[in-house]
């Protein structure tokens, strides 16, 4: 990733509920995305409406647009799984970024060894894997920190190093995921740089510092300014705020400004 380049990923979730409505939310973000120099936009919306970003056409094609990600996919290559999504499906109609393991997905039965075969599948299909991690609680004694790694080395378990550029690490604290409040600047760089420790301890310093580390949790237009430059992340993955139009819009326009004086 370049110097003065970030990344916004905007998780959708199970939102909106029409196709109207998912249609007036991309093209009012590919308004201002298509503006951006310093801004990979990337869309991830519920797998109905994943057509609306996703295009064959132009997958690959790097900034001016909004990319087409989606929110789970699954590690199987094909065959009697019902309900389930290939990556090969996926990385064919042109999706480019695939959130793996995110905690609302952990927190109903998913684990570290299906989230470490997901990114490998996500990977070999050519697409980049979005690895959610994050502690649920922090605790004074800083166990937490443990946790952390731990989760991280088995959700990469086996993970190759040649692969490492279709890798973004999204931190997303757990206790601060749809709260009021974003974790702290301060917080969130002793968290970045505890996650490129980590990374780099398995694959060496300079290809650890080469992975986007996000930062995800209640982050909207007003706190992204503040978090990237004091934070040092590499962009966001944002909930809520990336269904609310004029807000998403700001804050886009707001990590561009800050990007361009990295
Ligand atoms: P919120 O931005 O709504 O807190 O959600 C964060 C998140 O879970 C993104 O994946």
């Amino acid at each position: 990733m370049k110097k003065n380049q970030s990344i916004v990923i905007g998780n959708w979730k199970m939102n909106p509920q029409t196709l109207v409505e998912a249609k007036r939310i991309v093209t009012k973000t590919k308004t201002v995305a298509r503006t951006l120099e310093h801004t990979l936009v990337v869309a991830c919306p519920p797998f109905p409406f994943v057509s609306l970003v996703a295009s064959k056409r132009n997958s690959g094609a790097s900034g001016n647009r909004v990319h087409a990600g989606v929110q789970n996919a699954f590690f199987e290559e094909q065959g009697a799984y019902t309900g389930e999504v290939s990556t090969h499906m996926l990385a064919d109609i042109g999706v480019e970024y695939v959130i793996v393991g995110h905690s609302e997905r952990r927190a109903r039965g998913e684990t570290d060894v299906e989230v470490s075969k997901k990114v490998a599948a996500v990977t070999q299909s050519g697409m980049t894997a979005v690895l959610c991690v994050g502690e649920t609680v922090r605790d004074a004694q800083g166990a937490y920190l443990n946790t952390l790694r731990e989760q991280i080395k088995a959700s990469l378990q086996a993970f190759p190093k040649r692969q490492l550029s279709q890798l973004i690490i999204a931190y997303e604290p757990v206790w601060a995921i749809g709260a009021k409040e974003a974790m702290t600047p301060v917080l969130v760089r002793e968290m970045v740089i505890f996650v490129k420790k980590v990374i780099s301890d398995t694959y060496g310093q300079e290809e650890a510092l080469a992975v986007p580390v996000l930062y995800g949790g209640s982050v909207n237009f007003r706190n992204a300014a503040d978090i990237m430059t004091e934070g040092h992340v590499d962009g966001f993955l944002v909930g809520r705020e990336s269904v609310n139009v004029p807000g998403f819009i700001e804050l886009i326009k707001v990590v561009d400004a800050v990007s361009a004086k990295k």
